[in-house]
Formats: C-alpha cells, structure tokens, sequence
C-alpha cells in the first residue's frame, strides 16, 4: 500500500522519539564518551559493542554490523514492517495519525492478527462482567477478599469468565471469529458431538499481556479448589511460555529506570507488589527460569531480586534461577521470605512497606544464599565434611572480582570454621589463579580495541581520505557543498561515490544535517551500514580549510593517476597482443613510476 503517511509526519515522530530513550527500553546503555554503549540485542556477546548516538540519532553495532535509526531498530527488534514501527512510535509519544494511515499492512499473519483481536474482545467483556454486572460478582467478591484494589483490577483487566456452556462461543462467534481457530487457542472446547463451549468457566480471569501489552493468552484461577488451580490457554505461536514474563510490558520502563528487577513465581505476586507500589515486577508462569527470559531480564537491568516462595521448591527453583541469572551476566541478589509465605501472602499480611524494607532492601546477595543453600549438602559435624564444604564455597568465593566482598565472605567462613583468614586467602589465590581471574565485563580497552579494529583497518591512504572527508559532509552542508564544487562525484570507491550523490540531492531538497534522516532515503542495506560507520568516525569540530584540501587533493591524485594507469595497463596489453615485448616493457616500466609516485604522495 502506498505511503500514506507524510515525510513531515514522519519525521515529527522521528524527532520526538529520542534514539537513546527508545533503545534505552530494551538495552541497558551506558554512557561513554559522546555515545551510548550497550550490549549488543541482536547478537550474543558479553562485552558491549553496540553504540548508539544521540547526537547523530544512530545505533551501530561493532561486533555484528547492524546499524540504523530509531525505526529500523525497532523493525529489526519487533520484526515489525515500516509502518508498525511508525505507528508504535506515534502512539509512544502520543502523536495522532491520520485515519487512512492506521489500515496498513501487519507483518503478522491474518489468523494471528484475529487470536489478537479474540483475545482483546474476551478481556474487555470478561473484565467488564467483573467490574460491572451481578454476573461477575463472585469473581470480584474472589478479588477483593484477597485484598486487590479496584484499581489493580483495572490495570491488569482482570475479569470473570461465568459459568456457562457457550455465552462466549456466542459471543464470539457472533463477531465473526471462526470456532476452529478459537477451539485452536483455547478459548473454547471442542465436545464429543462436535459442538463448541466455554473453555474459561467460572473462574477469575488473568490476561497474560506480551511485551507490547497485547492479550495473548488467558490464566484462569479457580475459586474453589477446583483443579487445576490455573487453567492456562495452550501455548501457540503468540504465547509461549518460555519467551515471556508476566508484566513485562507494564514494568519495564521501572525496571529500566531501577536498574533492578523483581521476579516472582505467580501471577497475583506481581498483582499484589504492584498495587502496593513496587513496579519493577515480573513473574515467570508456572516454569522454571529459561535462558531467553534470564537474557531478556539481563538487557533491562543489572541486578535481579529473586522472590520465590519460601518452601523448598521455591528454594530450589531460587538456586537454578540465580545460577542461569549469572551467567547472563545479572548480579543476583536473593529476597527471603520468612515463614513459607509466598510474596502475596506476605504482603497481604504485612503490607507494602514491610515487603519493601524487610524483604527487598533486606535481600542477600549470592554468596549469602548460596553458603547456607549447599548446608543441605553436608553434614558439618564431620570434619571431612566441613573442609568440603569450605572448598566449595571458596571455589565460589573465587569467582567474585571485589576483593573487598571476597574478603567479607572469607572472615564470615572464619569465624564459623575456625580457620585464619591468612589460610583461606592464600587458597582463594591459587584459585583464582586457575580461573584466570576475569575481568570487568565494561572494561573500556576491549571496547576500544574493537571499534578500533573495525575502523582503522589498513586501508589506502585514498580510501581513508574519502572517508574522512564523507564523515565531515555528513555533519556538515558546507563542507559537502565545497567537495560537490571541487570533485563532484568523483570519489575511487563506488560506494562512496553512490552516496555523496544521494547526500548532494539531500541538501539540496533543503533537508538539515541529520544522518538519521539520510539514511532514510537508502534503501540498501549494504550502503546503509557504510553511511553509518561513516557517520561514527570521529571528527574534529573545527576542521580547517586546508585539511579538507589536503583529502580532495588525496582523492584527485589517486583518480588521476587510477586512470593514467588503467590506460597504460590498456596499451601494455595491446603491445603484448601485437607481439611487442619492448613497448610493452617500455609500458611496465611506465606503470611502475606511476605506482611509486601515488605511494609517495599517499
Ligand atoms: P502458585 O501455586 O504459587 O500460584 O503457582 P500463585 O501465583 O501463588 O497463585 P495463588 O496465590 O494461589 O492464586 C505459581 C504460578 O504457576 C502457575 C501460575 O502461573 C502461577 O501464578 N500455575 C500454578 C499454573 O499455571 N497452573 C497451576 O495449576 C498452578
Ligand atoms: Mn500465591
């Protein structure tokens, strides 16, 4: 469909969508220098090489060459298509868009878009039933017995599904949806004699909402102990279990701004934590942590509070978590709860303060748990036993890189072992040694080396030089109307060549100096990438007239002599084909001159 939206449009939400906020809500960037760093989204790597420029309005990626503005980020992170990206920024900085311009393409499939528009239908009357009609009554005297707030009803639409065989195979099927796909996601149930019913039936609603806050799929919790006590819808291709976390979408601007993140086992935790004023909350549905949702967790915050219940499982599932959650490179830290509570629980009885003060902000770090976790494992009145047990955790101790924190744990296993602290240091050293103690995982060198790697590779001086001088056009009109005067296009590299012509015509259309802007225009991907690495070379911000010459003369000389010796390659050849081995000769010799003098002057 044809571009309905306008350049001007387009490029207000552009401008209101700050690069560095909208990645900011995936990816935890650092300030360095000018630019921002991160860990790179789109590739596995531990040491940050993806670089996001405010000024510039550009990402760029060192490790794996992906690059852009803030609508291609989104289009590579959400697979979204132009427009989707367009319209998901409009509506983040509350732009309107013009009716006609709603109605373009989805990249998702036509089924998947209608199980969204079921799922939305069923949330709003299940939650309407709750809040407004004698029909949902029991759901909301369910609700609020357990202490939720109206308010939190609405913010997580929670809703009642009555008990009936088919008001919503009717409904539904009234909107046109087809009761093949519905009895497919498990909204309804296909019966014996083949007629469809109500797969939700008396039971209290809880959506469970994607990133971007979409319904995709419904957990259904039963009042009266019926089982099972959650009835999930199935997983498909939108909902999957292992992919996402419950909340995600409503939390992670908090945890983005905490730089911490909260991860529950179960739904009405979050609820309740949400309610009485913590934010940053999340919660896994009914499996353990997987590697995706640690990652995903690991993007958006340094640190992760695991919350689980109290009893046994919850302290299992606690240790597996926070081992996955390391290894992501998440600084774990480990909320008790005291008496097998589960965190609702535990808020309902004590409120959301004490949750806050005595659990959060009382939270250990790793090693705390894990040095009475691994108790179970030994029995410390045996001295065998005990010098196992201080192996282990000196094993562990060793992976810590403060030494001020290692040091805490080993006068802590002191005291309770009787062992000189002298003894136990020396020990964690051989360790450490063994590990070959690793290093700070924003360590600042490795960067460098690596964007130095990718720029300043041994290239010709020509090259460089028209390198250096697109940088600075980019930046900055004068500059580009000046070498559009002297050279035109006459750059060596084709690429260069190709986009000092669409740089050209985008000043000319008035356009500012604005490379997120530019890179709009070009559609290659391969170009673009070398627009945007361009853009990232660093320049000074009062260069001279003479050194802007200095390239230009750079780049004609190679030109001139480039084709002076493509034509005496041409003769040479043509002496060889006329049998003439001495003007050929004469030729080479020719060439070899002109070879010098280009390496000379470069
Ligand atoms: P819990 O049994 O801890 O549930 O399971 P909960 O969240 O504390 O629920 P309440 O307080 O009893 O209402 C934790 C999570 O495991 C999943 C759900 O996601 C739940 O939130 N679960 C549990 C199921 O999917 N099905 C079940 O039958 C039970
Ligand atoms: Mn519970």
């Amino acid at each position: 469909m044809a571009n309905q939206i306008s350049e001007e449009l387009i490029e207000q939400i552009r401008s209101t969508n700050d690069i560095v906020d909208t990645i900011g809500e995936y990816v935890q960037l650092k300030k360095q220098g000018r630019n921002y760093l991160g860990l790179c989204p789109f590739h596995g790597e531990k040491t940050p090489s993806f670089s996001v420029s405010q000024e510039k309005q550009i990402f760029h990626c060192f490790g794996c060459g992906k690059g852009g503005n803030v609508f291609t980020f989104l289009m590579e992170i959400e697979s979204f298509n132009f427009y989707e990206a367009i319209k998901h920024l409009a509506e983040r900085a509350g732009i309107e868009l013009p009716n006609d311009a709603i109605n373009q393409e989805s990249s998702l499939s036509k089924e998947s878009q209608q199980v969204l528009s079921a799922h939305e239908w069923l949330m709003k009357l299940y939650h309407h039933l709750i809040r407004y009609t004698k029909d949902g009554k029991q759901g909301l005297d369910y609700l609020q017995e357990r202490g939720i707030t109206t308010e939190a009803i609405d913010t997580f639409q929670l809703g009642f599904a009555p008990n009936t065989k088919d008001f919503i195979a009717t409904f539904l099927e009234k909107k046109g949806f087809h009761p093949q796909m519905l009895v497919k996601y498990g909204l309804l149930v296909r019966g014996q004699d083949d007629s469809v019913t109500d797969r939700f039936r008396g039971r209290v609603v809880f959506p469970i909402r994607n990133h971007l806050g979409k319904t995709v799929a419904f957990g259904a919790r039963a009042m009266e102990g019926q089982e099972p006590k959650y009835l999930n819808s199935p997983e498909s291709d939108l909902f999957q279990k292992g992919k996402m976390l419950y909340n995600f979408d409503l939390a992670k601007k908090h945890i983005r701004k905490q730089n911490e993140v909260v991860l529950f086992e179960g739904y009405m935790d979050v609820i309740s934590a949400y309610q009485s004023g913590v934010h940053n909350v999340v919660a896994t549905m009914g499996t353990a942590l997987t590697e995706i949702q640690a990652k995903l967790l690991g993007r958006y915050a340094e640190t992760v509070i695991i919350c689980y219940d109290g009893d046994n499982a919850g302290i299992e599932a606690t240790y597996k978590a926070a081992k996955l959650l390391q290894q992501t490179g998440c600084q774990v830290k480990i909320a008790s709860l005291k008496n097998n509570l589960d965190p609702d629980s535990y808020i309902k009885e004590f409120g959301g303060d004490a949750f806050k003060r005595e659990v959060l902000e009382a939270s250990q770090t790793f090693m705390s748990f894990y040095m009475q976790y691994i108790k179970k494992d030994y029995n410390l009145s045996l001295e065998g036993d005990r010098i196992e047990y201080v192996e282990e955790i000196l094993k562990e101790l060793a992976k810590i890189e403060s030494s001020v924190e290692r040091e805490f744990y080993l006068k802590e296993l002191s005291a309770e072992f009787n062992i000189s602290v002298q003894t136990l240091l020396e020990e964690i050293e051989q360790q450490r040694q063994k590990l070959g103690a690793g290093k700070d995982k924003w360590e600042k060198d490795r960067y460098t080396n690596k964007v130095e790697k990718s720029r300043g590779k041994l290239l010709p001086a020509y090259h460089n030089a028209e390198r250096q001088l697109l940088a600075y056009m980019l930046q900055n009109r004068t500059i580009a109307d000046k070498v559009q005067e002297e050279i035109g296009v006459s750059f060596n590299i084709d690429d260069h060549k190709i986009i000092a012509t669409y740089l050209y015509a985008f000043y000319e259309e008035d356009n500012p100096e604005s490379v997120s802007m530019f890179i709009e225009r070009i559609t290659d991907e391969k170009l673009r990438k070398v627009v945007i690495e361009l853009a990232l070379i660093p320049t000074q911000t009062d260069i001279s007239d003479k050194e802007i010459n200095d390239y230009i003369q750079i780049i004609r000389n190679e030109s001139s002599t480039g084709v002076s010796i493509k034509q005496l390659k041409a003769e040479q050849r043509l002496a060889e084909q006329q049998q003439d081995p001495i003007k050929a000769a004469q030729i080479a010799l020719k060439i070899i001159e002109l070879q010098r003098q280009v390496k000379h002057l470069n």
